[in-house]
């Protein structure tokens, strides 16, 4: 039964404790913070949260560089408080993801610290060491520009260590059974504490066999199936969201033959596509990906999102496209990150609110299930004075007082923005609340409208031919049950005509307005669509309004 599979119909909201709500006063958030937020986040409609790395770090990357896989970091609370909030959670309807990142500890980590203690020592292998320098110590890096190489000499150990990351991140050596082991323990650890699955970080990364020299090609699939066994052992609807930003024909290995690998993987591929609709008008490439990543399985999902916490990656459009996009959204060289992506929200680049919601309705439209990410529901922008990818990453903005709301300490963990038209004084929650027609009011909206159209997570879907290169038209179906949905990616309003052909439908329903629309004798439809508009019908006759489930 596919309508057992929770995730398909999920809308999941992205946060990081730190910038989240600060309720000790200390200038970083906390779990006693965010407890006192989930009446906020079950009120805007989402069921799923996934928290970013809380654990204990010396936070160089954002917390992606945990010390101890089994405690929450002192800044953000204690363990006592994690259950706490879970149990709130919990009582609320709410589901909690954690990211899942074993590809590599901090070189802090005590694992690490013995391991680079001796040839001899006890962990010594669960990292990966040579003793002369790689041929190709400086290639394969994820941070280009930041990031100086990918073997690191440690004098202790005397010997080079990989990473893949940046150099306080080695990677462990997940073909050492010890460690295969370690990894199932951390995720029975969290699972019996409740959370519902894992964002596993770096999943690529996860799966190759470094050793000096050339790459090898041959990424460890079988390891994949290892761990999801596992899961669905301790937890049968425990899933995994995985981040892979790999090219179309790859990722069915990463999902897998039904019920064998990861159940979801954030659409990348889509993501760089809607980017490029967004900045020409021309939604061709986005079609063309879309059907690239169509799934087969009913069990596998996409996770489709606009932004989330690293820069907007553009490293699959191609030159030409990449550029295109660079200059429409992120044309000043600060706004540029590590040669292939943009820095920057979502409401700085789009610049007004018709392109926002368009970007929006069409990330909950898609294929999948979708992913919001923390202060884009109220458009919050971003600090370009802030290094790398911390510009997207500001305390949340919840009212016009000091520090946003977000805390009572005079210095935060992050600044909070407080100038310009994105300073928190104007963009906020407490404003947008009583703000009737408010994004925050409009997210709200879509948030219920998504849940009731569970043909997307379920169903199927095709392309419409709207006739326009600028309007993305698409169909989807679930047990007698359909809705057709409209984009209009162009900057001047138009009229697009719609032949189901094989479908009779009658009337169109609008699910956002008192309309409706009626078939000519030939049985099409005419849809007006505004500039940088949207609409979502549901086909009357076929079905009634509300889902069928
Ligand atoms: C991917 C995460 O999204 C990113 O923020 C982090 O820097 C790397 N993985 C390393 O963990």
């Amino acid at each position: 039964m596919v309508e057992e599979l929770w995730y398909k119909n999920a809308i999941i909201y992205s946060l990081d404790l730190e910038t989240f709500m600060d309720y000790n006063g200390d200038g970083v958030g906390d779990f006693e913070g965010l407890a006192r937020r989930l009446d906020y986040l079950h009120a805007m409609g989402v069921d799923t949260l996934w928290l970013a790395p809380f654990q204990p770090t010396p936070n160089k990357d954002n917390g992606y560089d945990i010390k101890d896989y089994y405690g929450v970091d002192p800044r953000h609370g204690s363990s006592g408080n994690f259950v706490e909030f879970m149990h709130q959670a919990n009582k609320r309807g709410l589901k909690v993801i954690i990211d899942l990142v074993v590809n590599h500890t901090s070189d802090e980590h005590p694992w690490f610290q013995n391991a680079r203690s001796g040839k001899d020592a006890k962990l010594r292998d669960w990292y990966i060491w040579s003793e002369k320098k790689p041929s190709d110590w400086d290639e394969g890096m994820v941070f280009p520009g930041v990031q100086e190489a990918t073997w690191t000499y440690d004098k202790k150990a005397k010997a080079y260590y990989y990473h893949r990351f940046y150099k306080f991140q080695p990677d462990l050596n997940v073909n050492n059974q010890e460690v295969r082991d370690e990894i199932c323990r951390i995720m029975g650890f969290w699972i019996e504490l409740g959370v519902a699955g894992f964002r596993v970080d770096a999943v690529p990364f996860l799966l190759e066999t470094p050793a000096p020299g050339p790459p090898k090609p041959e990424l460890k699939f079988n390891y994949l199936r290892e761990l999801r066994r596992f899961l669905q052992w301790r937890r049968g609807d425990a899933v995994f969201l995985g981040e892979a930003n790999v090219l179309p024909e790859e990722t069915k290995k990463y999902f897998g033959e039904e019920g064998e690998g990861i159940h979801m993987m954030f659409n990348f591929y889509v993501n760089q596509h809607l980017f490029y609709a967004l900045a020409t008008g021309d939604t061709a490439p986005l079609i063309e990906a879309l059907e690239k990543t169509r799934l087969h399985s009913p069990v596998s999902q996409w996770a489709h999102f606009l932004r989330n916490h690293d820069e907007l990656d553009l490293g699959r459009l191609t030159e030409e496209q990449r550029q295109k996009v660079f200059a429409r959204f992120g044309p000043d060289e600060d706004m540029q990150l590590y040669g292939r992506g943009i820095r920057r929200r979502l409401s700085t680049m789009l610049g007004n609110r018709q392109q926002s919601e368009l970007a929006y309705s069409l990330m909950f439209s898609l294929p999948g299930t979708p992913v919001i990410r923390y202060g884009d529901e109220i458009g919050m922008g971003d600090d370009l004075d802030l290094k790398e990818r911390s510009a997207v990453r500001t305390p949340m903005q919840w009212s016009a007082d000091k520090q946003a709301g977000f805390s009572a300490a005079d210095k935060l963990i992050h600044p909070v923005i407080d100038k310009g038209p994105y300073g928190y004084e104007h963009v906020n929650v407490d404003r947008q609340r009583r703000t009737p027609d408010s994004l925050l009011n409009w997210m709200t909206t879509m948030v219920r409208l998504r849940h009731e159209c569970t043909e997307i997570g379920w169903g199927d879907w095709e392309i419409l031919d709207t006739g326009n290169p600028s309007v993305l038209g698409m169909h989807y179906h679930w047990q007698g049950s359909s809705l057709l949905i409209l984009h209009n990616f162009g900057e001047k309003a138009c009229e697009v005509i719609i032949d189901l052909k094989t479908i009779k439908i009658g009337e169109l329903i609008d699910l956002m307005r008192l309309e409706s629309c009626t078939a000519d004798k030939k049985g099409r439809h005419t849809i007006n669509l505004e500039a940088y508009g949207y609409r979502w019908f549901r086909a009357e006759g076929l079905t009634h309004l509300m889902k069928k489930s």
